[in-house]
């Protein structure tokens, strides 16, 4: 029987997260020092909770987001995610084909609507290419599932 003390791990969790860039100069591109873009956020998100993210222009909010999708890979931390069966996996740690399956569940949807929503698309394949890139739906199946999204 589960133990009804037992918390089940959080959704998302951060610990001490970093992401520094190298700032090279110089005909041998030589680091010369780093750009501490994110530089130890720990946090917790539980199931069903929304966290905002606020900051002055340039604190680190966009790559904060991109390292925990792994869009890059942290300079250290632990990225802690309990995925749809329920194990917890470290995001920092994984590469290739399990970071491709963790992509399906995890995403931006970026600032710059320009660049996220294509105005040559009809709304139905913008949002209907992920399923069909995905191999999770097509045809009928797909329409009604992009229309159920929306
Ligand atoms: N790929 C990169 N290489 C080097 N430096 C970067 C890179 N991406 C971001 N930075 C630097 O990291 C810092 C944080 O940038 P970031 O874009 O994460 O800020 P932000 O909080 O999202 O800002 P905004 O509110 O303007 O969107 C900035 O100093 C930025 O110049
Ligand atoms: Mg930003």
């Amino acid at each position: 029987m589960a133990d009804p003390m037992m918390q089940p791990s959080p959704l998302l969790e951060l610990n001490d997260l970093r992401m520094h860039f190298p700032i090279r100069k110089g005909a041998f591109r030589r680091v010369v020092g780093h750009v501490k873009a994110v530089d130890g956020v720990s946090l917790r998100v539980e199931d069903g909770e929304t966290l905002g993210i606020v900051g002055e222009s340039g604190c680190g909010k966009s790559t904060l987001a991109r390292t925990v999708l792994r869009i890059y890979q942290p300079t250290s931390g632990e990225i802690r995610y309990r995925n749809r069966s329920g194990g917890t996996v470290d995001l920092a740690a994984l590469s290739g084909s399990a970071l491709d399956e963790i992509h399906r569940d995890l995403r931006i949807v970026f600032q710059d609507p320009q660049s996220s929503l294509n105005p040559r698309l009809p709304v139905i394949d913008i949002i209907g290419e992920v399923l069909s890139v995905n191999g999770l739906a097509k045809g009928r199946e797909l329409e009604h599932r992009v229309a159920d999204l929306m």
